[in-house]
């Protein structure tokens, strides 16, 4: 209890300060809304599937039809999905305290922007979204087609393919994405980071990164992550029960 009451001062007292709240998500603060995380034992996506395979170029290339079919359910996932008490928390806070909180997430879902959080950092890119596989060198460009059997869509006159607008495991973030991040994370006075392993670079470094420039980090994970040893607060709790208890403001019920 000491942990929750301490780590709920630091951001209340967070409220009204431009930027000094950063917030950075993993897939664990969707999970409660039905989405699978991709390293919990059993139910994370990369238990069941090799990632090589459906989250690289090289896989894509490999059976496109294939990648584009698992892409296809998760997105049918994502839509009937619902954001949760922790997106709801989030955005809650947001409205209250406007400029206070920025928000730097992993997940490619869109239920932080159906919260109200539209401004979400997105590190990794939106699933819902299309695009190239490769720039095309005609003018005008590729105009996509239909999806044929065995075909994900693709351009009708040079075969390029629409690929899922997601970062694949060896390509780079967006660049003005990990900019603006680093940047949140530099100017905080308290980084709360919720439901990631911290496995994955570049936006595991945000968290020390922020702590090198004096923030506070609170990590809010029902299991141990990669980086708690950055934590000066660890909350055991999930997304959806702990962040109302540390975002929701006596002012809000007002
Ligand atoms: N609430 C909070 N945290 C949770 C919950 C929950 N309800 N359920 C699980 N978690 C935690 C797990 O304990 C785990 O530490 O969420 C974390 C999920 O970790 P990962 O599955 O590794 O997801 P993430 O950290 O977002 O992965 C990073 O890896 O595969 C790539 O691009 C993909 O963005 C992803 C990146």
């Amino acid at each position: 209890m000491q942990d929750l009451a301490a780590a709920r001062a630091l951001v209340q007292a967070a409220g009204g300060r431009p930027g000094a709240l950063c917030v950075l998500t993993g897939a664990g603060m969707s999970a409660e809304s039905g989405i699978p995380t991709f390293r919990d034992a059993l139910t994370g996506l990369w238990a069941r599937f090799d990632p090589a395979e459906l989250a690289s170029e090289e896989g894509f290339r490999a059976q496109p039809q294939r990648v584009w079919d698992w892409y296809a359910e998760r997105r049918e996932g994502v839509r009937r999905a619902e954001p949760n008490a922790g997106h709801h928390a989030l955005a809650g806070y947001a409205r209250l305290w406007p400029g206070t909180l920025v928000l730097v997430t992993q997940n490619v879902d869109d239920l932080h922007q159906r919260a109200g959080n539209a401004d979400a950092i997105r590190l990794h890119g939106d699933i819902l979204a299309d695009r190239w596989l490769q720039p095309c060198p005609r003018r005008p460009g590729c105009r996509p087609v239909d999806a044929s059997p065995g075909r994900p869509p693709h351009c009708g006159e040079c075969d390029n393919l629409v690929r899922p607008g997601v970062v694949w495991f060896g390509e780079e973030l967006p660049a003005p994405a990990l900019a603006a991040a680093r940047r949140a994370s530099e100017n905080c006075a308290v980084m709360l980071v919720v439901g990631t392993s911290g496995a994955v670079w570049p936006a595991a470094g945000l968290v020390s990164r922020a702590r090198q420039r004096g923030a506070q980090v609170l990590i809010v994970n029902p299991a141990p992550s990669e980086i708690d040893d950055q934590a000066h607060r660890v909350l055991r709790g999930t997304a959806a029960r702990t962040l109302p208890l540390l975002l929701d403001s006596p002012r809000a019920g007002a």
